[in-house]
């Protein structure tokens, strides 16, 4: 049962899910996501989103706060864009029913209560309480589920996508997208969803490493399809680690939201001591590379297995009024972050790179483009500020859906027929599932003790060796083995972890969230680009 559409999104975040509702006004849609619909990380997301709507704000400010934390990666025009259409996209969420926490005292048009993050130099973030991702998520899936030209299709799972490479098109002047090969995950059936357009929404990594934030759907995947496909990605080696999850072995890399530091908690060491003024201005507010890089430290000079959050001082009630699932979750470990010290460790938390696109979503492959955290539109640089992912999923998806719109009527169609039917005769039923958990575990090890917060030459040339042999190991097994969705995951988790390290054996200097100790100074004169890597003919 082969599907035919104008528009085929992979993905059913905030990227996928904005970018699939403007796109029905002008064809067919199908969405098709990993598990259930509302499993991404946009479901997750606590602090907020970043938008100047104060009278007292302005744009310049918001766009030099991040330029500032992305350190000199940033592309300017992709940051003033990002600014400048933010407030026309949150105002359309409001229209659609998002209920953002309100505040009385607010002077901004829509009285709305605006937080504080981590590099920001005024309160400009929107929330609703700490479960924004969770409220905008919710309102637009209903907004999607009530349009008629839109096919959400739950646990299917992108295998790979269908582009001229694949089908051996001779003589082509660009790459071009025609959809992607698709594996219902309660079937296991394969079949190909052909399209005119086709955008990967996919999210993060977070999933290659060992301690993370993100969900289980966080596997790289539309990273490592478009790196198949022949896609440009760039700047992989900025990987984003949270600075405050919850210490707690069942915890789970709980997040404690930066918003909680915004509110005025404060970061202690074992010894209770304030230790973030050694390191910036901003103390415990400091942009996210820099503090995580200070507990890193801390934590390795005092040889504690974590730092502290502080916010005793703050009246218990408005605590539990801005934080209620911050202190439910918390309480659940037996942690009154009202009364209690809360114990904090960094995490992977965030993907600054990813598949290179223009400003309105495009990347390389004709066709085909990408939102939300999977692509590098140059917002962020070399580090993340805080709450501007949300914001760049929402006015980047609408850019993409309104360009490739555009663009719809001078795609011709393709006959069904010059798609293959998907091949897997001489596979066989694997029964060894333990080598696909152990080979998961192996490289999430290698990234978080080799990858991490701080790099080095010797480390990284030893992950690099590692994941060579663990992708050719899997491989061979993706080769020879029925497709389930776990196994693909893998082999998207090992390509994408490649990537990353490759790209951080690149760069030759330190900047934002790559440390390196070889090279721990910044160097503008020599590495003051992104960081490109496409796939060559044999890898
Ligand atoms: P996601 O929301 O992750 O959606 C990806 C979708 O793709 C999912 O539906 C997934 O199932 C699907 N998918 C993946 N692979 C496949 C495949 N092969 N086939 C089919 N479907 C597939 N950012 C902020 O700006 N503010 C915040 O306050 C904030 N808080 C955060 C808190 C947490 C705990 C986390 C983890 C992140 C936070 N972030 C925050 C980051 C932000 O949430 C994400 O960057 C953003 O939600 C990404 O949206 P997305 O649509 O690109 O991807
Ligand atoms: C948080 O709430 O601390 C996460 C915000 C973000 O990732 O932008």
């Amino acid at each position: 049962m082969n599907e035919c559409c104008d528009f085929l999104v992979i993905g059913s975040g905030i990227a996928g899910l904005c970018f699939a509702i403007r796109a029905s006004h002008f064809g067919k849609v199908v969405m098709i996501t990993k598990k259930q619909d509302t499993e991404c990380n946009t479901n997750y997301a606590q602090g907020g989103i970043a938008c100047v709507l104060d009278p007292q704000d302005c744009f310049e400010s918001h766009i030099q706060d991040t330029l500032i934390t992305g350190k000199g990666l940033c592309k300017e025009e992709s940051v003033r864009i990002l600014v400048e259409e933010g407030p026309q996209r949150i105002k359309e969420l409001l229209q659609w029913g998002v209920n953002f926490s309100k505040s009385e005292t607010e002077s901004n048009p829509f009285g709305l209560h605006l937080g504080k993050e981590g590099g920001h130099s005024v309160n400009r973030i929107i929330h609703a309480h700490d479960l924004t991702g969770r409220e905008v998520e919710k309102n637009l899936l209903k907004q999607a589920r009530e349009s008629k030209s839109i096919k959400i299709l739950e646990h299917h799972s992108a295998i790979d996508l269908i582009t001229d490479h694949q089908l051996g098109t001779k003589h082509i002047e660009r790459n071009r997208c025609y959809g992607a090969y698709v594996v219902d995950e309660l079937s296991r059936t394969i079949f190909s969803v052909q399209a005119k357009i086709t955008c990967l929404a996919t999210g993060g990594s977070g999933k290659v490493y060992l301690h993370t934030t993100n969900p289980d759907i966080a596997t790289g995947d539309g990273i490592a399809m478009a790196y198949r496909a022949g896609a440009q990605i760039a700047n992989m080696e900025f990987i984003q680690f949270h600075p405050t999850t919850l210490f707690h072995e069942k915890a789970n890399s709980f997040l404690i939201s930066e918003a909680l530091r915004g509110f005025g908690a404060i970061l202690r060491d074992a010894s209770g001591n304030e230790f973030m003024e050694k390191y910036h201005p901003m103390k415990s507010l400091a942009p996210r590379d820099i503090v995580a890089q200070a507990i890193d430290k801390e934590m390795k000079l005092s040889g504690e297995s974590c730092v502290f959050l502080d916010i005793r001082h703050s009246p218990a009630d408005l605590t539990r009024k801005h934080f209620p699932n911050i202190y439910a979750k918390c309480k659940e470990y037996g942690i009154d972050i009202t009364k209690d010290l809360i114990p904090v460790v960094p995490a992977a938390h965030y993907m600054c790179g990813g598949i290179k696109v223009d400003t309105y979503g495009q990347t390389d492959i004709q066709n085909l483009y990408a939102c939300g955290e999977v692509s590098c539109t140059g917002v962020h640089g070399a580090n993340r500020l805080a709450s501007n992912s949300l914001l760049e999923a929402l006015v980047y998806s609408r850019r993409a859906a309104d360009f490739s719109a555009s663009r719809l009527r001078s795609i011709d169609n393709i006959s069904p027929e010059t798609i293959p039917v998907w091949d897997d005769s001489g596979t066989i039923d694997n029964e060894e599932w333990i080598l696909l958990a152990h080979n998961f575990k192996e490289i999430q090890s290698i990234m978080w003790d080799y990858v991490g917060i701080v790099r080095s030459n010797i480390r990284l040339y030893r992950a690099l060796r590692r994941i060579n042999l663990l992708e050719n190991e899997i491989e061979d097994f993706y080769k020879r083995t029925k497709i389930t969705v776990r196994l693909l995951e893998l082999r998207n988790i090992v390509t994408t972890a490649k990537l990353i390290v490759k790209s951080a054996i690149k760069r030759k200097e330190s900047r934002g969230l790559h440390y390196t100790t070889d090279y721990p100074e910044q160097n503008d004169r020599y590495w003051r680009h992104d960081t490109i890597i496409l796939k060559t003919a044999h890898r």
